[in-house]
């Protein structure tokens, strides 16, 4: 793996990654989390299975790598939050806006995302306490998940605790320990789900999962399909919202950054995919509904935990496990908002940490209360699909397409693909499939991009 040595601190104020922490180590703690784990699975279930599998894996090559690679160097070239970064490159122009846009994105994402996130610590506690020893079916788990998620001072108290967990580690610095263990942490990950997926498999009646999973039915494409594969590729990859120009401006000048970018792409999409062999086999072997939504993983997993031996214990691990994953994520999404008023307002770390940890916090509420605890939000757009639904799909989809429209745009024409392929040439770097990246960040993106929101604008089918 890439272990070059980050960009030595260059304002203290700002923070940053220690030195010596792979950048690639940081970004895919940034990428690796629910979006993969929680998010793809429940998306891929509701948008035909394989179809949805295969426009995904599309979208991450021709799309996401593309962006990725646009992102870092635009933030290593400029070493600012997004907002700065397009105010340096083109001072008095609109494009500052897209980077504002995605400061909006950040804390939009990280309000609902931190309501699941809190839902795996509460399940860690769960298990250990023994609350899933017992359950013989999948309905039972369902029932479990439902009366957890209809208390409104667990959710909000959940939520409340994983932000303020967001807050210390963005306001301590101690990012770079975070880093540390994630790099011990996530080879577990993968391995315990490796072993889930096993499980998964060899359960009687798996088979129909995996065709479900693995084998395309052309029929079940709909445009739809393409909306969300589009905004589960940008979301699980953290792209479309300047992340990964935050990120991009801590690494340092020797490293390569396609082929940084190509590694964060590629695990990434393992774990995703790994997650689906994991839920699949499992949800069909049980009779359960593949398009049941935003619980799945919560339901799913305790079923699978219950058929294997020592099952409590593992289940403990991965939702352990997922917080970590989760946390790492969270960091990279709270980032963002504070580094735009370290740098463009001047405020102290410590203040911008506070006000955007408080904003997001009260954001989330009524996310919170969107799994079963108020009526009115857990239908807010039509029959169960709440806030929750309503928040992932404008930020998770929306904004970060819209967000990687306009960067695209940007590195093939307006910063230019000269430039671009200057910042990753530093150094001696070499500009891996150059061509195929000008000819993607001009034509395909713009174009798949655009014409999946026009039709959505132009159908009005939003959600
Ligand atoms: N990529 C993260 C995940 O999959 C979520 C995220 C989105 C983080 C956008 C930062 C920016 O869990």
């Amino acid at each position: 793996m890439v272990q070059e040595e980050l960009v030595a601190n260059l304002d203290t104020s700002r923070g940053s990654w220690s030195s010596k922490i792979g950048f690639v180590v940081a970004a895919a703690g940034s990428a690796i989390g629910l979006g993969n784990i929680w998010r793809f699975p429940y998306v891929a279930g509701q948008n035909g299975g394989a179809i949805f599998v295969i426009i995904y894996i599309f979208f991450v090559v021709l799309i996401g790598l593309p962006v990725m690679i646009s992102e870092l160097a635009i933030g290593r070239n400029t070493t600012k939050n997004p907002v700065g970064a397009f105010k340096m490159l083109f001072p008095n122009s609109l494009w500052k806006v897209i980077g504002g846009l995605g400061v909006i994105t950040g804390i939009g994402i990280l309000s609902f995302y931190a309501v699941i996130a809190g839902y795996t610590v509460g399940y860690f506690i769960k298990i250990v306490l023994g609350d899933f020893a017992r359950i013989e079916s999948a309905a039972q788990a369902g029932e479990i998940f439902a009366s957890f998620t209809a208390n409104p001072f667990i959710s909000i108290g959940l939520l409340f605790l994983f932000v303020l967990l967001t807050v210390l580690v963005v306001m301590g610095g101690v990012s770079a320990g975070i880093e540390r263990w994630s790099k011990i942490l996530m080879p577990i990950l993968l391995l315990l789900l490796i072993l889930l997926a096993i499980r998964s498999i060899t359960l009687p009646g798996a088979e129909q999962g995996l065709i479900f999973y693995l084998k395309p039915d052309f029929s079940k494409f709909t445009l739809t399909t393409l909306t969300w594969a589009l905004g589960q590729a940008l979301f699980s990859l953290s792209l479309g919202m300047g992340t990964m120009i935050t990120y991009g401006s801590y690494i340092s000048k020797k490293d390569n950054l396609v082929t940084s970018a190509g590694y964060v792409c590629f695990f990434d999409t393992l774990i995703a995919i790994l997650a689906g062999l994991v839920m699949f086999p499992a949800l069909f072997a049980m009779g359960m509904d593949p398009a049941g939504g935003p619980k799945l993983v919560f339901v799913v997993l305790p079923s699978i935990f219950a058929k294997m031996p020592g099952g409590m214990i593992f289940g403990a691990g991965i939702f352990l496990l997922l917080a970590v994953a989760a946390l790492t994520s969270t960091i990279s999404l709270l980032e963002v908002p504070v580094a735009y008023f370290v740098d463009e307002h001047g405020w102290k770390r410590k203040k911008a940490v506070i006000l955007m940890g408080s904003v997001t916090f009260l954001m989330g509420i009524p996310s919170a209360l969107a799994l079963g605890a108020n009526h009115f939000l857990t239908n807010f757009i039509k029959e169960n699909f709440g806030f929750l639904d309503f928040m992932n799909a404008l930020f998770g989809n929306y904004s970060l397409s819209i967000g990687a429209f306009f960067i695209a745009i940007f590195a093939g024409y307006q910063w230019g693909t000269k430039a671009v392929a200057n910042e990753v040439e530093q150094q001696g770097n070499i500009f891996f499939l150059r061509r195929l990246w000008i000819f993607s960040i001009r034509f395909i993106c713009p174009l798949a991009i655009f014409v999946i929101l026009a039709y959505i604008a132009w159908t009005g089918n939003y959600f």
